[in-house]
């Protein structure tokens, strides 16, 4: 059986996760997934039924829904979703609490285990290396300083044409923070396997590059037996 090579990598809101992730996966010609953009989808499901003051009835309302994963586009009921819609301020202000919903976790975690099951993947979220793909390959923890990462997701949504302001950008980081670390299901947290790297003042390149060696350092240790122990950077 071929030895599963999933890459997980973990970290705090905008730590910058996802554009270190894409452009590691096209390096290595894995397939990218960013769970987080399943949690809005669900979250979009709540939206679009107008139910985000119902939350007895979110569950059942993702759990109807068809979530569906082609070709690095999201569907809900075959119907194909936007990054727009999915990162839209409406988005943002509920996907938090939905994902502490343990049904709804263990929904998405089923999804991404079974595109993880078939292909090398890097996959990107806050419980991949604890939870969603406990036996990863290699696991990556990325952090950096909530002003830095608040100025990276500002500059994001800018670009993307979104309508808001660094400061509304900088409370909402410090919500999710607090909501996503105290949850008491799949709280964010650092898997005792995983490397730590600090992004504040880092470029990007220079992340994909650290990761790549820690992964080549894998690789080697596979072929030639262990020669390396875990390291914080
Ligand atoms: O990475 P992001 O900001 O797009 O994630 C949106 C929300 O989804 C975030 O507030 C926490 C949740 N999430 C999660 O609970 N577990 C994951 N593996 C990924 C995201």
């Amino acid at each position: 059986m071929k030895t599963n090579r999933n890459i997980a990598i973990d970290g705090d809101s905008g730590s910058g996760k996802s554009t270190v992730g894409k452009l590691l996966a096209e390096k290595l010609g894995f397939v990218f997934i960013d769970s987080g953009l399943f949690y809005r989808a669900a979250t979009l499901v709540i939206i679009k039924n107008n139910a985000e003051a119902e939350k007895e009835k979110w569950y059942k309302l993702v759990e109807e829904s068809k979530i569906e994963f082609e070709n690095g586009i999201i569907s809900i009921n075959g119907k194909k979703t936007t990054l727009g819609e999915l990162r839209s301020k409406e988005v943002d202000n509920l996907v938090s609490p939905v994902s502490t919903i343990p049904e709804i976790r263990n929904k998405i975690t089923e999804i991404l285990r079974r595109i993880a099951f078939k292909r090398d993947t890097v996959m990107v979220g806050r419980d991949i290396g604890s939870v969603v793909l406990k036996d990863a390959f290699l696991k990556i923890y990325l952090t950096a300083t909530v002003e830095e990462r608040a100025n990276r997701r500002f500059k994001e949504l800018i670009k993307e044409g979104v309508n808001t302001t660094f400061d509304e950008v900088l409370n909402n980081l410090r919500t999710r923070d607090l909501i996503d670390s105290t949850r008491e299901t799949s709280p964010l947290k650092i898997p005792e396997d995983s490397y730590v790297i600090d992004t504040t003042g880092l470029s990007i390149d220079g992340v994909v590059n650290k990761i790549l060696q820690f992964y080549e350092g894998k690789e080697y240790a596979l072929r030639n037996g262990p020669c390396s122990s875990k390291s914080t950077i």
